[in-house]
């Protein structure tokens, strides 16, 4: 698993973004988010280098689309205006929901955590947040309920009651069940913006100590 956190998942959480690509969605419309894309490209073309609804690509531009098209974008309601009505020369509204990312593989190397991260508690076998949020994302909705029979130190309770699903986690030792519950309250106490939020965590980790987990270690153009 890696800690690489360039790349991001949204929507329906099997796909992905890079940071880069996703910087670009800087303007929010009716709750969504958008980005302005242009819609005209290099290089004369004597069908598309033509005047559209009063406005000129540029003599060595064209059109990125037929002029058909650009009507139907238009009426669709796809395309930003200037302060005068006029279309907007980098006016291509494409919304982030829309997005064309490609699809998550069945190797996962951009969630992970830190050797040195906060949200570590030194148990062995603890998975990184980031996972649970994209499983439990991907296969559930709010109000249901996840099931984790093996659950260890919780992350996914942890991640099931932050994302407002109901849970049930089951393990076998006691250490497990004492550090859920050293992490939920330190999540109560956090949402409720005590300082004390450390405490329970050093409770829990000193509890396991003796324990058998280990230290904190570690478009188309014409030519
Ligand atoms: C790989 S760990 C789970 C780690 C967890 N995903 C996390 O993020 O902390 C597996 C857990 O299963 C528990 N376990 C093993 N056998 C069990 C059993 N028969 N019934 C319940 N829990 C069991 C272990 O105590 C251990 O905490």
């Amino acid at each position: 698993m890696g800690s690489s956190s360039n790349r991001l998942y949204f929507g329906d959480n099997l796909s992905v973004l890079s940071e880069q690509q996703l910087k670009r969605y800087k303007y929010e419309a009716d709750n969504s988010t958008y980005k302005a894309e242009n819609l005209t490209a290099p290089r004369y073309s004597p069908t598309r280098t033509v005047e559209w609804r009063r406005v000129y690509p540029g003599a060595h531009r064209q059109w990125r689309f037929s002029i058909d098209e650009l009507e139907r974008l238009y009426a669709e309601g796809c395309i930003l205006l200037r302060r005068d009505g006029l279309p907007r020369k980098d006016g291509l509204q494409e919304y982030l929901f829309e997005a064309d990312a490609p699809a998550l593989q069945d190797i996962w190397t951009d969630v992970g955590f830190g050797r040195t991260s906060d949200e570590r508690l030194g148990f062995q076998t603890q998975k990184p947040e980031a996972l649970l949020e994209r499983v439990i994302n991907a296969s559930s909705n709010e109000g249901d309920v996840g099931l984790d029979p093996f659950c260890g130190c919780g992350t996914a309770v942890a991640v099931a009651e932050r994302l407002n699903r109901s849970w049930i986690g089951i393990d076998i030792t006691h250490l497990a069940v004492s550090l859920m519950r050293g992490r939920r309250l330190a999540r109560r106490r956090r949402i409720q913006g005590s300082t004390a939020t450390s405490t329970s965590l050093t409770t829990a980790r000193a509890r396991r100590s003796g324990s058998s987990c280990r230290s904190r270690a570690g478009t188309s153009t014409a030519a």
